[in-house]
């Protein structure tokens, strides 16, 4: 890159940084809902808010030349095809995924001292809004399983659909708030589900999600502790290998927790295990980022692997095959930075 589009790309680094700042505010002050009814001068929108008008209209301005708003004649607009993305309960919107990128700002100071010092930041102390990364995870996915599990994930397995359908033992680990359970088990009457996770809180949560679903049940528990007793046919993991503090030990417990003829169906991040592989790739940065600012730390916090959520399907591989899975399968997810592993014995 010459050294004035190296500047370019500096400056437009920051600006994506400043806008991301200014997002997560006009969330938390209500300004994308009340832009959502309709174009506004800077008063009315402020009125509509129950906000002060210099300060909405310093956001605005920002906004507009940020390409999410737009402007004219006095009046701003937000664009419902923009709006989706910002607002709403579809697999679009990219909300709940900033404001965990957010939430990581409290925790800078102690990042930096793990830096010099080594350790890591413990995952008590990403404060309330992040105490567990599970609950904010399942703001972000509820909506990609509604709209992307069935078809999607399950349905980019050959024979899983049927399997499910005819009535199979399934196991979510990490299981987070419940809301892949809370889709599988509406779909696939005939299977039982049980999700385990680590975290008493987030399991009543799960609970909560599914009252009333009788295929369903949840339970408190470490993956590095699961045996084959209650048998699975399908284990299933969501975003929940990477940051295990033991996935080497948890790997090869849901080996040892499958029969022969059982399934391990793991989703993850979809990236190389070499950096020169994810160069170009337009997630790679952000993924690398969040790994750095939550996975690697909490993970050291706990004299952890620190694997990151940068792993890369080709560390994956191996470890799978080291814990005796030899037919993996790696498959596109509906999502480009996520895959889909099919790990059979
Ligand atoms: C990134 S979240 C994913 C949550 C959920 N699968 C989803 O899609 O919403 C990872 C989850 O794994 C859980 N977890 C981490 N280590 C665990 C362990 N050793 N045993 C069980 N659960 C664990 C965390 O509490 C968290 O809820």
């Amino acid at each position: 890159m010459e050294e004035k589009d190296f500047a370019a790309h500096l400056t437009a680094t920051m600006t994506g940084s400043a806008l991301t700042m200014l997002i997560g505010l006009g969330h938390r002050t209500g300004l994308f809902e009340a832009a959502a009814r309709g174009p506004a001068t800077s008063a009315g929108l402020a009125e509509r808010a129950g906000l002060d008008e210099r300060y909405v209209r310093e956001w605005l301005g920002a906004m507009v030349t940020g390409g999410i708003f737009t402007h004219n004649a006095g009046e701003y607009t937000f664009p419902p095809e923009h709006a989706k993305f910002l607002l709403g309960e579809t697999a679009s919107n990219l909300m709940p995924s900033l404001l965990t990128l957010t939430a990581f700002n409290g925790i800078l100071p102690d990042l930096e001292r793990c830096f010099a010092e080594g350790g890591g930041v413990p995952r008590s102390a990403y404060g309330p809004h992040l105490e567990s990364l599970g609950a904010k995870t399942g703001d972000s996915w509820k909506h990609i399983y509604r709209e992307h599990l069935v078809d999607g994930f399950f349905g980019a397995v050959p024979g899983l659909t049927e399997k499910l359908t005819d009535g199979a033992r399934v196991l979510d680990l990490g299981c987070g708030t419940g809301h892949a359970i809370s889709v599988a088990a509406r779909a696939f009457p005939a299977s039982r589900f049980t999700g385990l996770d680590i975290v008493p809180r987030i399991v009543e949560q799960a609970r909560e999600t599914n009252a009333g679903l009788a295929n369903v049940e949840f339970k408190v528990g470490d993956a590095a502790d699961l045996t084959a007793d209650p048998p699975y046919d399908v284990i299933t993991a969501f975003d929940a290998i990477h940051d295990q503090d033991r996935p080497d030990v948890v790997l090869r417990r849901i080996r040892g927790a499958l029969p022969e003829d059982g399934l391990f169906f793991m989703v993850d991040t979809n990236f190389s295990s070499h950096v020169d592989q994810n160069v170009g790739n337009p997630l790679a940065a952000l993924c690398y980022s969040i790994s750095l600012m939550y996975c690697t730390t909490t993970s050291l916090a706990e004299g952890g692997a620190a694997l990151g959520a940068m792993w890369g399907t080709e560390t994956a591989r191996e470890m799978l095959a080291d814990a005796g899975f030899r037919h993996v399968g790696v498959l596109e997810s509906p999502r480009p930075q996520n895959c889909i592993y099919a790990c059979r014995p």
